[in-house]
């Protein structure tokens, strides 16, 4: 084994009392990339996926995070396009879950065109004062991270395959990857927003560091976890007025199938949000 000599051991020890007071669990990198769609052309696919990923994503209980996305046709970049926001990110269990994936998909993308997907990632930090500032000024921020790529749906181009897409790492650009360098946590502070229940806030370090995208990849077991939660809510009675015919009849065992899918999710490290 080999042990720093006496010359690395002082250096590193002013490093270590500054770790006392930026703790290392409540600092690091949080990167959320937009894994789907990519800069690509895809055939018309009844259910368009939106995938994104988070990793680190435990460093980020204290950001109030959520992460919307909003598509506009480049043809007329009218009131025509389609949204979503995924808020539940903020409740989420990120145990045991890195890279955390995020999806949805959606059935109003099946015509052909060309469209900007605009995504942003949101999140609340506070000055490392905060405490003392609280009463004078803004003592907690909203930013967000902003990102845009472009995708075409089109006959004849490639089939929807999330396996396939995210094991090319040359279809990314800066433009699919957000990066959060969280340095810190401030302490109690009363009269905190109600945003922050818990009245502790992240310090967040600016400039964005720089990240490398196209680096999470589907594999099939978690693209078949996400197939089964869409199929699963297909299917739910209480959610769905026409379920598919193939959709088992039995509600006994309908409701096992999704006890299976919640199972299979969890134990794949998944959770999904859908339409
Ligand atoms: C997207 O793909 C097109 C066609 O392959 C290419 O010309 C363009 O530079 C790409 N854009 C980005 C942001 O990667
Ligand atoms: C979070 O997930 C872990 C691992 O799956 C589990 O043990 C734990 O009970 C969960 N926590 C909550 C609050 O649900
Ligand atoms: C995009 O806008 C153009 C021009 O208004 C329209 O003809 C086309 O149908 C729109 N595409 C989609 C997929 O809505
Ligand atoms: C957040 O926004 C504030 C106010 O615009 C700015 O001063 C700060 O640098 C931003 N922080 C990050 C991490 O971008
Ligand atoms: C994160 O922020 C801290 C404090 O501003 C800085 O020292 C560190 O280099 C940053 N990390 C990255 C990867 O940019």
């Amino acid at each position: 084994m080999h042990l720093p000599s006496r010359t690395a051991w002082s250096l590193l020890l002013p490093l270590i009392s500054l770790g006392a007071v930026a703790n290392a669990a409540d600092s690091g990198i949080i990167e959320v990339d937009l894994l789907f769609p990519r800069n690509e052309t895809y055939a018309p696919t009844e259910w368009m996926p939106f995938v994104f990923s988070i990793r680190n994503g435990e460093l980020s209980k204290h950001l109030n995070p959520f992460l919307d996305y909003r598509g506009w046709n480049t043809s007329d970049l009218g009131d025509g396009g389609f949204d979503h926001t995924f808020d539940n990110i903020k409740w989420a269990n990120w145990s045991g879950q890195d890279p955390y994936f995020v999806y949805h998909f959606r059935n109003d993308l099946q015509t052909e065109g060309t469209w900007w997907l605009d995504w942003e990632y949101f999140f609340l930090s506070c000055k490392e004062d905060y405490t003392k500032q609280w009463g004078s000024g803004k003592p907690v921020f909203l930013n967000s991270t902003s990102r845009r790529i472009t995708f075409t749906i089109k006959e004849g181009g490639q089939a929807v395959d999330l396996v396939a897409a995210t094991a090319n790492d040359k279809t990314c650009s800066d433009q699919n990857i957000a990066a959060i360098n969280i340095t810190g946590k401030t302490g109690y502070a009363p009269g905190a927003p109600r945003e922050l229940p818990d009245e502790i806030c992240a310090v967040v370090g600016s400039p964005e560091p720089a990240a490398t995208p196209c680096q999470v990849k589907v594999d099939s077991a978690v693209a078949a976890s996400m197939t089964a939660s869409l199929r699963a809510k297909l299917c739910d009675p209480l959610r769905t007025l026409n379920p598919p015919a193939d959709c088992p009849e039995d509600s006994a065992a309908q409701r096992l199938a999704v006890a299976g899918v919640v199972c299979l999710a969890a134990a794949a490290g998944v959770i999904g949000f859908l339409a």
